[in-house]
């Protein structure tokens, strides 16, 4: 009996554990998704006229494309060494063998937010492409395409 509570334990412990290591990789998209509102639901849409140019809606969408990219070290400190059932895109186990590197990519993007100065869509999108290229930057290297 006490082996059968042993064992159960041990398998609760176990499905807990791949339950936790799933919620990481979905708080990690999460984050890039969040960035991908901002940045391509917003922003991008104004750079290609679908929605009108809007200074402050544009500068509160780069305030809170900023906000997110800040928290790209921490939240991706645990490697969940799984991929979001489903997903799209994964997150290369890389990144867990050159942590500084890929940590070294976050500050070239907060730069080019930082530096993004526009009055119109067509400096808008010059602040796009530089910002887009830095997200480049990491996602060249770390982000893995699974379908
Ligand atoms: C330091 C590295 C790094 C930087 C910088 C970075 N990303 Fe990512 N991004 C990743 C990784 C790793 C993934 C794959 C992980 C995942 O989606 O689960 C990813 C995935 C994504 C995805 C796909 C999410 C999905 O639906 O699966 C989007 C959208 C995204 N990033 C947007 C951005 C934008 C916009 C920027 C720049 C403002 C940016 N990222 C900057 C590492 C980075």
């Amino acid at each position: 009996m006490k082996r059968v509570l042993v064992a159960a334990a041990v398998l609760a412990a176990g499905v807990s554990a791949v339950a936790a290591q799933q919620e990481v990789a979905v708080q990690q998209q999460n984050l890039m998704k969040s960035q991908g509102k901002n940045m391509y639901g917003v922003v991008l849409k104004m750079v290609k006229g679908e929605t009108p140019f809007d200074k402050a809606a544009a500068d509160a969408a780069l305030k809170a494309l900023a906000d997110d990219v800040a928290k790209i070290p921490s939240a991706f400190t645990t490697n969940p060494k799984e991929d979001v059932k489903d997903a799209t895109y994964g997150a290369s186990q890389k990144i867990w063998q050159n942590k500084a590197d890929f940590d070294s990519k976050v500050p070239p993007v907060t730069k080019a937010i930082g530096d993004a100065k526009f009055t119109d869509a067509a400096s808008l999108k010059v602040a796009f492409d530089a910002i887009q290229a830095k997200c480049t930057g990491c996602h060249d290297d770390y982000r893995v395409k699974l379908k």
